[in-house]
């Protein structure tokens, strides 16, 4: 499968770093909680918890998006819940990407319900291009264009989560 590097290991480290910082100063001396959003953001996720400098829970929720390979319908079954409440708490739904917008909306939605003391959106990626659900993320690391991306987290048929870098996936035989 060939590919294209789009942005290196060190560009996403230091947009890491910085989204880090942002939320330590906007958190500071508030019991924050961060909810990893399977599979895509495992990889930004453990990244950036240790670029926030406070005490920080990390809380996992497994998703299924019923759609095809390429596209998500909107339609997302919670297939491992949180494990504890997040009532009081303030949190933030970290995504490796805002494609549709509409699992990150869905999920915003579910969570408010669970009535946190506030609840934002970390992405490492967004994809406008794609937008059906208009989504605010309050932390973003980079807007792409409307590409196939893969590696830190994102795969193509389960592959290239590992890769350190993020690449575009191309048609053309390398
Ligand atoms: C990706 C990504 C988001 C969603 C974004 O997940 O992690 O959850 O798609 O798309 P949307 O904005 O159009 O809803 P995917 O279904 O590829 O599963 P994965 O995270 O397990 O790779």
């Amino acid at each position: 499968m060939p590919l294209k590097p789009l942005i290196d290991a060190d560009t996403i480290a230091d947009r890491v770093a910085d989204l880090g910082r942002a939320i330590t100063h906007d958190f500071l001396g508030k019991d924050l909680v961060i909810v990893a959003v399977l599979k895509g953001s495992y990889v930004f996720a453990a990244d950036l918890a240790r670029h926030i400098d406070l005490d920080v829970a990390v809380e996992f929720l497994g998703v299924r998006s019923y759609g095809d390979q390429q596209e998500s319908s909107g339609v997302v079954q919670i297939t491992t819940d949180l494990s504890t409440s997040i009532e009081g708490k303030h949190v933030i739904l970290v995504e490796d990407i805002v494609d549709t917008g509409l699992t990150i909306s869905y999920l915003h939605e579910n969570l408010a319900t669970r009535q946190p003391a506030s609840l934002k959106i970390a992405s490492l990626l967004h994809k406008p291009a794609r937008t059906r659900v208009p989504v605010d993320i309050d932390y973003l690391g980079f807007t792409v264009d409307d590409v196939f991306i893969v590696g830190y987290g994102l795969d193509y048929a389960q592959k290239f989560r590992n890769l350190p870098y993020l690449a575009v996936v191309t048609d053309e035989d390398a």
